[in-house]
């Protein structure tokens, strides 16, 4: 990609963290039910040991990080980081919910991190490398601040079309012209869907192992309501569009969306199925 190219694409994400962390926030329980299983794979991978210095990049408001943290304990120290000062402060808020000590809160863009080199232990960064300009940057710089031997676990969405939950809403406001149709390779949020390229970036960027897992996650939504609202609340770019809709294009969109959820109908509502494909890498 151009330089120009890189550096509005890094300003379109950091205006739209900006933008979503209030809502982000406001989510996060809902977020976390639906990303624990993930979660998990990340720290089973990284396996930090007590007295470890963690990294988490990308870190929103920071719940992979915050368990790292408590695995660590207070010999050891999460250093949580995001590129927005809104998430980093939702994160910060967070951390104090939980009483976490041993935490330093950080402004760190992942492409360009200001740490020394063989500064940590452990890196983390969930659903953070898609949607950034030059993801083979950062991955340098997550293997140059960590310690020879140090792990980076890493999680990223898989692809659109075995993603429901953003996949149904995106097309319907694509094809009545809200937002623009993606352009090759497709939407930055399902860019490294393919554990092919994400292992062949990994493995470019200076790790010498790197293995891919698929983690499936389940969304559980009670209506169409409440579905149109967490993906306006939490979904990037179709959030956004979605919070702009006037009255009756709102109508269409989710009338549209109550006709694609059927097919997913359960006992409560809707259950949509989701893939995340994780990795791990030293
Ligand atoms: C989808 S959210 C994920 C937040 C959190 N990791 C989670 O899993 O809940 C993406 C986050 O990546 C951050 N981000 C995107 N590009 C970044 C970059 N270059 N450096 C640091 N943070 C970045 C955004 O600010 C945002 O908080």
């Amino acid at each position: 990609m151009a330089t120009e190219a890189i550096e509005d694409q890094r300003r379109e994400i950091y205006e739209i963290a900006e933008a979503l962390a209030p809502t982000w926030e406001a989510r996060r329980d809902d977020i976390e039910r639906v990303c624990a299983p993930v979660r998990e794979w990340m720290l089973r991978e990284l396996a930090p040991r007590e007295g470890d210095t963690v990294l988490e990049l990308a870190a929103g408001t920071g719940d992979t990080g915050f368990e790292a943290a408590a695995l660590v304990g207070e010999g050891g120290r999460l250093i949580a980081s995001d590129f927005s000062p809104a998430m980093l402060e939702a994160c910060r808020r967070r951390g104090a919910e939980l009483g976490a000590r041993n935490v330093e809160y950080r402004i760190i863009d992942a492409e360009r991190i200001e740490l020394e080199d063989h500064a940590v232990d452990g890196v983390l960064c969930r659903f953070g490398y898609m949607l950034m300009a030059d993801p083979a940057a950062a991955l340098v710089e997550a293997r140059r601040v960590l310690r020879p031997g140090g792990r980076l676990a890493l999680a990223v969405w898989g692809a659109l079309e075995r993603n429901p939950f953003f996949g149904i809403v995106a097309i319907s406001l694509v094809q009545h012209g809200h937002l623009p149709p993606p352009e090759p390779p497709g939407p930055p949020a399902f860019s490294m869907a393919s554990a092919e390229r994400t292992s062949g970036l990994v493995a470019g960027s200076g790790f010498g192992e790197v293995r891919t897992e698929e983690v499936s996650v389940a969304f559980e939504i009670p209506d169409v309501d409440e579905y149109l609202s967490v993906v306006a609340d939490t979904s990037g770019p179709i959030g956004l569009a979605l919070r702009g809709l006037s009255d009756p294009d709102r109508a269409e969109i989710r009338a549209e969306a109550e006709d694609s959820l059927a097919r997913f109908a359960a006992e409560r509502g809707y259950a949509l199925p989701g893939v995340v494909l994780c990795a791990v890498a030293s």
